[in-house]
């Protein structure tokens, strides 16, 4: 089956400088993924805390989250597919993110039956591959978001194709799925625990230099 492809440009604008990111907003960053990539992640983050990259330190949860030892109260997370990476940025909020390729080759009616509830395997097998990828980002997002990863149990919780902000329940805890402005060719959700969100996206321009890419509005 073929997916639909999104061209939307717009939504995700070059900022002229680092923004400022308050509490109750996300920064989400649309990056090329390539050998650069993490050196443009750490320049970023590096960007909001006003620091040199070289002195960004990153520490892992238990489980592999990885987490800004400078500045506690900023949060991030990254996800990567094909030639996207995403980086999720926010203020005292935990954050999950998860982008998927639609061109991926997967038995999503086998991996729906076998890894989603009922419920949502219900939604793909009355539906295709976009609505396989869009649960599953959803769901990887919001186990992103809490840290645990796909081995706490994709079928433990149910997430909806609502269109919107959605919310999913973790022990007690409403966390909310965002969507994010089209990317051709992706599919992608944001998780965290906040339901009104302001949701900043960009895309930060590349220039092309010997050895790599470098953003240029964010140098260190
Ligand atoms: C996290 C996980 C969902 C990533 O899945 P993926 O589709 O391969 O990859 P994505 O591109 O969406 O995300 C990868 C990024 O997620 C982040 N990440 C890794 N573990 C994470 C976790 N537990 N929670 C949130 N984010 C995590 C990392 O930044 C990673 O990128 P990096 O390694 O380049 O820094 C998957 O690897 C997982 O479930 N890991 C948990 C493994 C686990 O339980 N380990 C137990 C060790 S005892």
């Amino acid at each position: 089956m073929e997916c639909r492809v999104n061209e939307d440009w717009a939504a995700w604008p070059a900022p002229d400088r680092p923004p400022q990111l308050l509490s109750g907003e996300a920064h989400v960053w649309w990056l090329p993924r390539d050998a650069s990539s993490r050196g443009a992640v750490d320049t970023i983050l590096a960007g909001y805390l006003e620091i040199a990259a070289i002195r960004l330190k990153i520490s892992r949860g238990v489980r592999g989250k990885p987490a800004i030892e400078n500045d506690p109260s900023l949060h991030y997370n990254v996800s990567h597919s094909r030639d996207v990476l995403l980086l999720a940025v926010t203020r005292f909020e935990a954050v999950g993110i998860d982008v998927e390729s639609l061109d991926r080759r997967v038995d999503y009616q086998r991996v729906a039956q076998r890894f989603f509830s009922p419920a949502e395997a219900a939604l793909v097998r009355g539906g295709g591959c976009e609505r396989f990828f869009t649960i599953w980002s959803r769901k990887e997002a919001f186990l992103k978001g809490i840290g645990e990863g796909i081995a706490f149990g994709m079928n433990r919780f149910s997430v909806t194709l609502e269109p919107g902000v959605s919310p999913v329940d973790w022990d007690g805890t409403p966390w909310f799925l965002h969507p994010l402005p089209p990317i051709p060719g992706k599919i992608s959700a944001l998780a965290l625990p906040v339901e009104r969100l302001r949701l900043r996206c960009f895309r930060p321009v590349v220039q092309s230099r010997e050895g790599g890419v470098e953003c240029v509005p964010l140098q260190s």
